[in-house]
Formats: C-alpha cells, sequence, structure tokens
C-alpha cells in the first residue's frame, strides 16, 4: 500500500469548519493585540514558544504546556478531528494560545489555553474568543469545558458561571481525561458575551500583517533568567 493511502487511513474525518475572522484587541496596558486563527504554517512558532513551559510546574505550566503542545502537534500531523487554534501576538510577538476542538454539530470541546504575557488578561480575551468562534461561528450550542489550575477554574468555572454536568460523569465527560464537566450553553453566553468578549474588526490590513510571521517570545515572566538562544 502506498504511504499516502496509509497516511489516510490514519488520519480523522475532517469536517469544513467556518474560518474565525481576527480582531483586534487593546489591552489594559494599551498594546494592541492581534486575534486570529492559525494555519499550519505557524506550527514552528506555537511549538516553540509552548516548550520552554514544559519546566513551569508553578501555576500548573507544565501539564498545559504539555497537552498543548500534544494537540499543536496533533493538529499539524492531522491526528485530531477538527481542532482549532487561536492566537494572540502583539507586534507579531506570541502572547497566548488557545486550543479546541468542533466535535459534532452543536458540540465543542475546549481543550486549552496558555498566557504567555500576564497580567493582562490575555488568556481571558482568548478564551472568550474561542467561545466565540465554537457558538458563533461554527454554530455550536454547548462546549463542554474544564480547569486544570485554580487559575483557570476562577477564569472559567467562576467568572463565566459554567454549568456544572460533573454529577453526569460518566455519561457526560469531557475528553481530558474524565475531570469534572462544565459547559457554556448559547444562553450563557449571550448572556456572557457584552461584558467578556471584546475586539474589534476588521482589522487594519498593516496591522493584521504584523501578526503574519509569529515570533516566539525571547523571555519569558515564568522563567526568569531564561532567555532564547542561551543554553
Ligand atoms: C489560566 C490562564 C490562561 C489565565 O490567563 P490570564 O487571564 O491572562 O491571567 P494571568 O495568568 O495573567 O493572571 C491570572 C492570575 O495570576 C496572577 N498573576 C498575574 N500576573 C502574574 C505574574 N506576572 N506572575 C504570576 N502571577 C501573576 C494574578 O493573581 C492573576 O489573577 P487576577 O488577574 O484575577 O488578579 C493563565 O494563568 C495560564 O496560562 N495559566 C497556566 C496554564 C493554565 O492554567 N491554563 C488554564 C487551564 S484550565
Amino acid at each position: 500500500m502506498a504511504i499516502d493511502q496509509l497516511e489516510m487511513k490514519l488520519r480523522p474525518p475532517a469536517d469544513t469548519l467556518a474560518p474565525y475572522p481576527p480582531k483586534l484587541i487593546t489591552l489594559a496596558s494599551g498594546e494592541k493585540m492581534v486575534v486570529r486563527e492559525c494555519t499550519h504554517k505557524d506550527v514552528g512558532a506555537l511549538l516553540a514558544t509552548v516548550h520552554p513551559l514544559l519546566a513551569v510546574p508553578k501555576d500548573y505550566y507544565d501539564i498545559v504546556a504539555a497537552r498543548m503542545y500534544s494537540e499543536i502537534l496533533g493538529w499539524f500531523r492531522h491526528r485530531v478531528a477538527n481542532e482549532f487554534v487561536i492566537v494572540g501576538a502583539v507586534d507579531g510577538v506570541i502572547a497566548g494560545i488557545v486550543t479546541s476542538r468542533h466535535v459534532k454539530s452543536g458540540l465543542g470541546m475546549s481543550l486549552h489555553t496558555l498566557t504567555i504575557k500576564r497580567g493582562l488578561r490575555v488568556g481571558a480575551q482568548l478564551f472568550a474568543a474561542k467561545m466565540e468562534h465554537h457558538i458563533d461561528y461554527l454554530s455550536e450550542n454547548e462546549v463542554h469545558i474544564v480547569a486544570e489550575s485554580p487559575i483557570g477554574f476562577k477564569r472559567w468555572m467562576i467568572e463565566y458561571e459554567l454549568e456544572d454536568r460533573s454529577a453526569q460523569y460518566p455519561e457526560l465527560r469531557h475528553e481530558l481525561g474524565g475531570v469534572p464537566t462544565f459547559t457554556l450553553t448559547r444562553k450563557l453566553w449571550e448572556a456572557v458575551k457584552p461584558v467578556k468578549c471584546t475586539g474589534t474588526r476588521p482589522i487594519d490590513p498593516a496591522v493584521l500583517a504584523t501578526a503574519d510571521k509569529l515570533t516566539p517570545p525571547s523571555e519569558y515572566v515564568q522563567l526568569p533568567g531564561w532567555k532564547r538562544g542561551q543554553s
């Protein structure tokens, strides 16, 4: 059997997903963050951004980085069905990343959210962008969500007042290992969207172009003293 035929047998079915239109968010610092959907050409910068955080246990960056690394690679290698990746970039430098997956008509599965540039609610903004994509553009009615860190629990479960579906375990369970599942419904999204989901469209093409080629950060607040390219 030719390798390409075998490769096709290894790939999951793929739906044609609506694109996520890019937007521009002004952070509390005044910096402008381009939020856009990633394509496979971004994979090198995304993996290079996530990789150093494997060594950061504080605030559970290690487990989230490890899982997100695997999700980005799985998306690139066509080993996960209907995954999408959205990035936030300031002057082209990656500030945060989210991963997620369209499961079937009406249902989304939120994977991970990772903030590089801290203290500006970059992760909160990107999580909202991910929910916007699921419900407004992919026309889903529910998104299943779990938290792998106390900060994540505060940001999503508490701040969104997500519906607790954990009592329905094991019939209803999130893909990430069956930890307690919470759900964002369309009704809840409509209620929180005016507060949680910011940004403007369309983006000036010149501003959008600053995020054409993504750059991994050279330093991380999570890794004091670490500099890219230095061993
Ligand atoms: C959860 C997460 C995505 C939230 O991102 P965010 O909205 O951009 O928020 P930040 O990470 O900047 O800040 C969160 C809290 O950390 C603290 N914090 C802020 N800046 C910090 C810094 N430079 N260093 C350490 N802690 C900081 C603050 O207490 C802040 O809480 P508050 O803003 O509600 O007062 C992000 O904290 C993250 O990537 N964490 C590691 C991975 C993770 O847990 N992902 C979610 C899995 S469910």
